[in-house]
């Protein structure tokens, strides 16, 4: 990484002679902080505001036209000054500085814009220099941020949480590619992440699918797709269970019929009498009884099929670079964590008895929130029941300082109701520490072979589809060294760009086409661009190291190639040196964001944060390829082009590894 000396170094030489020192600011791993903090310095005597004020009040901006940085002047909060006058104040006074160009007032804005060449000798040495750390901030996460040794913060990050024997629908995947982002992104912040998967494997269902697997279950088969095998299994004891449910239906209209016409029903009862003592539902009634009694023989055969399932989860689970730390679920929560939780309730007048069962009536504090059922009739737990026990369990483990739930958007009733009831409960400094974090539905997910059941299909499929475009292009397709492996990957960005495309609570359209497409804002378009700067960095050869030295003013000069200059008129010349050095700077300045991007997506938590940064970073650096070639310039232009096109794979790389896709290099 960077050090403060050589940071120091680099500014010296810009004839900057203090480095900045505002709480809160990483001059080394972001270097529009140096501006940050450069600009406070020279507003302090100009306005008289606080120097903290004006820092936090100096905002990015979206588009480069707005300018690199902008000062909203009200923000100021100078009383007795208007705000349009105090603007044009700061623009006339604002003195000469070695990094910025004269400010402009807009409105009741201040705009800045870094000198180009200067922010080029900051950023591709800090770029170079942080490698794959670039963009990340690790003091984030700190408890104190002015002492290390104090520790760092620590986040549960709770996703994916398939069912056992039941597909693995929509709200999966998202809660997948969305919580693997989340870790990654609390871990580049520097805290230390628990990554959690929480599995759908208790109550009676799993009885069925144990009765289910007397019937019709192979071993063999089990233990060559566990995950697969159990859906079977799943699918054909519940068509049996919904027959048998069917005929007892009938079987009781039919014997009331006839005990109105005053006829025999004999033969009916005892038919009846068959299915409700032993049919499925009972048979899996009683299975379920003996789990949750504990009953040796019982638990072992659930384990197994519980183990079995998670072995090939962390299998699919690695194709999308996640693996967890901890794989709880329903049927880990201990029945005295859901015991002391029911007592307290009771003791607190939380919950109260209804009809047999006991409920938890939240609608004193919000109609929204309604009334939960916190034990059934027959005393058994539910899904929320074992919610909250688990978070109980969770924070006497890990004693964790947030706690994230990746969970869709139907389920936002769900959890609003664990927290409150938590809360209730009288650990409200444990349910403060959770958030839901949601997101809408994906529709029509459905692939050439049908509706899709297992996240192994969804990969394959758009896996194989790439796999075909790539066929189509013969010369191309063959130098590619393991195309069935490539296709996997492209298929898997195809999939995780466009589930990130919008803001997390929308709904979108699984587009087989749209999202494999090598064009538009796409998982293989990032791909491609990744590829794109690795052949390049293949072919010069040059290492950072060597790179360090390239002489940086060159990106801002005139130097077409030779053979071009030869031929060029000079107003030619002169047009393509502008646009050399523009591209150049374009590039540059959107390097330079990609830490703020990081902070500002620490904010947001919105995958699409980053993305459409990488889509506007990768098109700067697309339309510079035809002004900035690297192979056929002189050997100090080249070294000056091959740092920034370096730099460029860097903030790529990282951005690509932060959002969970794997970069290729070809
Ligand atoms: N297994 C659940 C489902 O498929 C999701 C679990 C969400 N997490 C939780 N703590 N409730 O709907």
């Amino acid at each position: 990484t960077q050090s403060l000396s050589d940071l120091a170094e680099s500014l010296a030489a810009l004839g900057i002679n203090q480095i900045p020192q505002a709480p809160n600011t990483h001059p080394t791993v972001n270097p529009i902080d140096v501006y940050r903090s450069h600009i406070t310095d020279l507003l302090v005597p100009i306005t008289g505001a606080e120097p903290g004020v004006i820092y936090g009040a100096l905002a990015w901006t979206q588009t480069l036209e707005m300018g690199d940085l902008a000062l909203p002047v009200p923000a100021l909060r100078l009383r007795g000054r208007k705000p349009g006058e105090l603007a044009e104040e700061i623009a006339s006074r604002f003195p000469p500085s070695p990094l910025l160009e004269p400010p402009v007032a807009a409105g009741t804005y201040v705009k800045f814009w870094f000198k180009p060449e200067p922010l080029s000798r900051l950023v591709i040495p800090s770029i170079l220099k942080n490698g794959a750390a670039y963009g990340f901030n690790r003091t984030l996460g700190l408890r104190d941020p002015e002492d290390e040794s104090k520790g760092r913060k620590k986040i549960i990050v709770e996703f994916s949480s398939p069912n056992i024997a039941k597909p693995f629908h929509a709200g999966h995947l998202r809660s997948t590619i969305i919580g693997g982002f989340l870790a990654n992104l609390y871990a580049g912040a520097g805290w230390d992440v628990v990554r959690m998967n929480y599995l759908g494997d208790w109550g009676k269902q799993y009885g069925v699918l144990a009765v289910g697997f007397e019937r019709f279950g192979s071993e063999e088969a089990l233990v060559a797709n566990p995950i697969a095998h159990l859906f079977e299994v799943y699918v054909k004891v519940s068509a049996i269970q919904k027959e048998e449910d069917d005929k007892m239906k009938a079987l009781r209209e039919e014997i009331a019929a006839l005990k109105e016409k005053g006829e025999a029903v004999e033969e009916q009862e005892k038919a009846l009498a068959a299915l409700v003592n032993d049919g499925i539902d009972e048979q899996a009634r009683r299975y379920f009884r003996r789990m949750s009694d504990g009953d040796p023989e019982a638990i072992a055969i659930w384990t197994r099929f519980r183990n079995l399932s998670i072995e090939k989860y962390r299998q699919t689970y690695a194709r999308l670079n996640i693996s967890f730390d901890d794989y709880s679920g329903e049927s880990q929560v201990q029945d005295s964590s859901m015991e002391e939780a029911a007592r307290i309730m009771a003791e607190r007048g939380v919950s109260e008895e209804s009809e047999g069962a006991v409920i938890v009536d939240l609608t004193k504090y919000s109609k929204k929130l309604g009334k939960a059922v916190v034990k059934k009739k027959d005393g058994t737990s539910l899904y929320l029941t074992r919610d909250i026990g688990a978070m109980k369990e969770r924070f006497d483990k890990y004693n964790f300082d947030k706690m994230i739930y990746v969970v869709a958007a139907a389920q936002d009733l769900h959890l609003a109701q664990l927290f409150k009831i938590v809360e209730l409960m009288g650990f409200r400094d444990i349910s403060e520490r959770c958030q839901h974090i949601n997101f809408g539905m994906v529709l029509g997910m459905s692939t050439r072979r049908g509706t899709v059941k297992f996240l192994d299909d969804i990969l394959r499929d758009v896996g194989e589809f790439m796999h075909d475009l790539m066929r189509s292009n013969e010369d191309k397709y063959k130098q590619v060294d393991d195309p069935e492996g490539t296709a996997d990957i492209l298929g898997i960005s195809a999939v995780m760009v466009q589930d990130m495309t919008g803001k997390r609570i929308n709904n979108y359209h699984f587009d087989i086409k749209r999202m494999t497409s090598f064009e538009g804002d796409t998982g293989p378009y990032l791909q491609y661009a990744h590829a794109r700067l690795s052949s390049i960095v293949r072919k010069v050869g040059l290492k950072p190291e060597d790179l360090l030295t390239a002489d940086l003013s060159l990106l801002s000069e005139k130097h077409a190639t030779e053979q071009e200059a030869k031929h060029a008129t000079e107003q030619e010349a002169k047009h393509a040196t502008k646009q050399e050095a523009k591209h150049a700077a374009n590039l540059v300045r959107s390097l330079a964001q990609f830490p703020d991007v990081f902070l500002n997506t620490h904010r947001t938590l919105e995958p699409v944060t980053v993305l459409t940064y990488l889509f506007k970073m990768t098109h700067a650096l697309s339309s510079s390829y035809d002004h900035l070639q690297v192979m056929k310039s002189d050997p100090e232009v080249k070294k000056a082009r091959m740092a920034l096109y370096y730099a460029a794979r860097t903030v790529l790389n990282n951005g690509m590894r932060l959002l969970g896709l794997t970069p290729l290099d070809r």
